[in-house]
């Protein structure tokens, strides 16, 4: 992203503590419309506080956090949680689809959520399931899926929106290196596809290689910020 590009998210000077655990301090980073951005570092740098802190999970304890010119910062519990569920996508370790639906019904949901009819709903969902290569589990249940098949479905929940955000944490953490790849690049084909920005934590290297940018992390601080030379294997 230049500078003339406007961010689609950014963080000012922000800082989170947790009782005496600083976990950020003073992080300023901005997000550009559809990058693919890494952050990587070593376990407790402060990843999962940063992406939580952006997505509107968690409020810092200073600093702010702009989305379309609203610093989330300074926004209810409300007001943040309306904003996940229409701009943003998440994606976690372990993909937190609801284990009584099935895998249609988890990708419909927040469609319906957003007011959209469930037929229409459905139709959508099994688009993105056949988009996934898991349109055969579409009837059915998480328990009877393997993991990479749930994040799979996961992914599809969290992108089936078209939010301006993908926040992801470690989603490639409990997978085999295969099932791990395979997510990863059905994440950056679809978030690329339809311009969806992405902020990919990790703490494994090679994840970093699917970014077009890569943040590194020391003990709560941004410690490089920059462009991969091979701007992405995807
Ligand atoms: N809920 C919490 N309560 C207390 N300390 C926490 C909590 N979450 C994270 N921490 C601490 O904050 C620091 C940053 O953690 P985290 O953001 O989870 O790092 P990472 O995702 O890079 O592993 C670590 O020292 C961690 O132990
Ligand atoms: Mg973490």
């Amino acid at each position: 992203m230049t500078a003339t590009t406007a961010a689609v998210i950014a963080a000012r000077q922000v800082g989170k503590a947790y009782g005496p655990t600083t976990a950020l301090d003073d992080v300023s980073l901005t997000l550009g419309p559809g990058e693919i951005v890494a952050v990587t570092g070593p376990s407790g740098c402060g990843k999962s506080t940063l992406l939580h802190c952006l997505s509107g999970i968690l409020r810092p304890d200073r600093g702010e956090v702009w989305f379309q010119g609203r610093n989330l910062a300074g926004e209810s519990e409300r007001a943040r949680s309306r904003l996940r569920r229409t701009a943003f996508g998440v994606l976690f370790q372990f993909g937190q689809v609801v284990a009584d639906l099935t895998a249609q019904e988890n990708v419909a949901l927040p469609l319906q959520l957003g007011g959209a009819r469930y037929r229409e709903a459905a139709a959508t969902a099994r688009r993105w399931l056949d988009e996934l290569g898991v349109g055969d589990l579409a009837g059915k249940r998480p328990g009877e899926m393997s993991g990479g098949q749930q994040q799979r479905v996961a992914l599809a929940r969290a992108l089936v929106t078209g939010p301006a955000v993908l926040f992801a944490d470690e989603p490639t953490g409990a997978l085999d290196s295969l099932a791990g790849e395979q997510v990863l690049a059905a994440l950056v084909r679809l978030a690329r596809g339809q311009g969806t920005a992405v902020l990919l934590v990790t703490h494994d290297a090679r994840v970093a290689a699917y970014a077009d940018r890569e943040i590194t992390m020391r003990d709560g601080r941004v410690e490089s910020d920059g462009l991969i030379a091979a701007g992405g294997v995807a």
